[in-house]
């Protein structure tokens, strides 16, 4: 249900605005800005995902990109429209996206003051069989004095202002967190506005369900293979497994029902399959603001020094305690 405040609905712009008092990002009114391009990004993404199969947006635009990941039209529609409402801002300095080569400066740092990275377009094998997807985004400070634009992009992950993501699913779902706590929106079609449905987000300390990709299992590292293992032993973790193969749809289902998601390292992607800067780094802050744990097998995803934009990574992220007993297994059969 949408909750009421002084007699009406509270939009995203508001709640930004609410929380500005004591908020770097929020306070100057830029974030309100900022993110009125990010919401009205993913109002255009949805109309397209909603209309799937009745207008071109299915299938494969016929590209590869730096991943070495067949694009997808509707990666391509979710990344134009991110570049071009971002542009539009003034305030924006740097966009990064998972579907562009190197970060793109477009303003100097005295006007463009934020950098944004994002994936416009996750989970997108899953497009064309309906399945949900997202958006997963992050945003950062420009750094002082800048020579080169890595200075700004390569930062850790505790230097995020602010991260969010939208889920097309049975609902168009927004969540950000500016470190004051992880709020989550719902789109109302009819008004067109996203309307305030979960303020101060927990996720659960320890549920047993876990979420992998086990297909890989047996080019796992020794540790994942004994966690998993123990997970499905009745005796041991007496999990249960829910794997949509969307990240951002598995972890949104993590923040509200509990759990732990992880990607260990494989054959195919040695240092892990997904991207630090703009997948792990936003969902970890997210998870760490409600009171969870993000883990990349030997630290804290958000004190990775990133040496690279499309950098990848291992990743263990859920409720705190279900981080922890991953980790126990990881640590002690590496
Ligand atoms: P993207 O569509 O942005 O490339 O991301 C896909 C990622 C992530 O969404 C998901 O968790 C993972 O790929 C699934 O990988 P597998 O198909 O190897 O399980
Ligand atoms: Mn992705
Ligand atoms: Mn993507």
């Amino acid at each position: 249900m949408a909750i009421m405040r002084g007699g009406g609905f509270v939009t995203v712009q508001q709640h930004i605005i609410d929380e500005q008092e004591d908020n770097s990002i929020a306070h100057s009114g830029e974030f309100s800005w900022l993110l009125s391009a990010i919401t009205l990004s993913t109002k255009i993404i949805a109309s397209y995902v909603r209309r799937a199969g009745l207008v071109d947006v299915l299938g494969e635009a016929g590209s590869v990109n730096i991943q070495g990941e067949t694009v997808q039209k509707l990666d391509l529609i979710a990344n134009d429209t991110l570049k071009r409402t971002l542009g539009y801002r003034g305030n924006v300095g740097v966009i990064a996206s998972e579907e562009d080569d190197e970060a793109k400066v477009i303003a100097d740092p005295s006007k463009g003051k934020y950098i944004v990275m994002f994936d416009p377009l996750d989970g997108s094998s899953n497009i064309d069989a309906n399945v949900p997807v997202g958006t997963i985004f992050t945003v950062m400070q420009r750094q002082e004095g800048e020579t080169h634009v890595d200075q700004s992009v390569l930062q850790p992950g505790h230097k995020q202002l602010a991260a969010g993501y939208v889920v097309y699913g049975s609902s168009t779902t927004l969540v950000y967190t500016t470190g004051q706590g992880v709020h989550m929106f719902t789109l109302d079609p009819q008004f067109g506005a996203y309307l305030l449905v979960r303020e101060n987000l927990r996720i659960p300390e320890h549920v047993n369900q876990y979420s992998c990709n086990e297909a890989y299992l047996h080019t796992f590292p020794k540790g994942y293979q004994s966690y998993l293992e123990w997970a499905k032993d009745q005796e041991g973790g007496n999990c249960s497994m829910r794997y949509i193969g969307s990240l951002v749809a598995d972890f949104h289902r993590i923040l509200l029902k509990g759990g732990v998601f992880l990607y260990p390292p494989t054959q195919k992607n040695p240092e892990g399959k997904l991207r630090l800067l703009y997948e792990a780094n936003p969902l970890a802050f997210i998870a760490e603001q409600a009171g969870g744990g993000a883990s990349d097998g030997v630290g804290r995803v958000l004190d990775r020094q990133p040496s690279a934009l499309h950098e990848r990574t291992p990743l263990i992220i859920g409720g705190k305690q279900n981080v922890e007993e991953v980790l126990g297994f990881v640590k002690k059969h590496g």
